[in-house]
């Protein structure tokens, strides 16, 4: 049995405006919220800096966390947002290197690094992603691409007790196709090989179509230290539930 906590992420991605978010954290129970559980949510950046004073004045255990963040600290990138800006408005942590980014802006573990870098200067926690698409799976070349997008991404890394690592099989992610427990365990045990001896102990989370109804049996795996959830985190009743999964 590992002694790492459990971690429960929600990924809000691009839902939720404010009147969505006040709804969803009046309809959570935390007082039923077991202690042995980490609680994190991935929200919008317009909606940060209100769902980290309601955390703060409601004494709510959940961290904030962004989805995303550029590279440079400040500077002439019309549109974007910086680590310290995240950090300002009260994020302490940001998700960096989801597959959509990966897909739809077109990132690169080179780039997450950067990101990364930036992210731990400015004093954020990492929720670092990885993944194989299905054919990559399909041809059995799933392990090596996904701990050779971390060799790129964590490369000289050294800042472990700031670092998760949630490995999402692109395949699974929004299908309702999820990974069984094996194949889960499979890939998280081969992260946690991977990784410098100093990490051993970082939380390594599965994402992709994780719900209430097969969270229990994916947690239960010894490597697959929590989850990071997407439409399953959305509804605050399913929420509650994956976190007393
Ligand atoms: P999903 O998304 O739970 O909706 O599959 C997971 C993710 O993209 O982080």
């Amino acid at each position: 049995m590992s002694n790492i906590k459990t971690v429960i992420a929600g990924n809000w991605k691009m839902n939720k405006t404010l009147p969505d978010v006040e709804h969803f954290l009046d309809h959570l129970q935390p007082t039923e919220w077991p202690d042995d559980k980490e609680v994190i949510i991935g929200c919008p950046f317009p909606m940060l800096h209100f769902l980290a004073k309601k955390v703060d004045q409601l004494n709510l255990p959940i961290t904030v966390a962004a989805q995303n963040c550029h590279q440079e600290s400040s500077g002439a990138y019309t549109g974007e947002v910086s680590a310290d800006m995240l950090s300002s408005v009260g994020a302490s942590m940001v998700i960096l290197g989801h597959s959509e980014r990966r897909q739809y802006f077109g990132e690169t573990d080179e780039i997450i690094h950067q990101k990364i870098q930036a992210s731990l200067e400015a004093g954020l926690k990492v929720i670092y992603c990885c993944g194989e698409k299905k054919e990559e799976r399909e041809k059995g070349e799933y392990l090596d691409v996904v701990l050779n997008q971390i060799d790129v991404a964590l490369k000289g890394f050294d800042s472990w007790d700031r670092l998760m690592i949630a490995y999402e099989p692109v395949w699974a992610i929004g299908t309702g196709l999820v990974a069984s427990p094996e194949q889960a365990e499979e890939m998280h045990a081969a992260i946690r090989q991977n990784i410098s001896h100093e990490g051993s102990q970082i939380p390594i989370l599965y994402g992709g179509s994780m719900k209430p109804a097969n969270a229990a049996e994916l947690l239960n795996k010894e490597n697959v230290n929590g989850g990071l959830i997407g439409g399953a985190s959305l509804d605050p009743e399913s929420f509650q539930l994956l976190i007393q999964a």
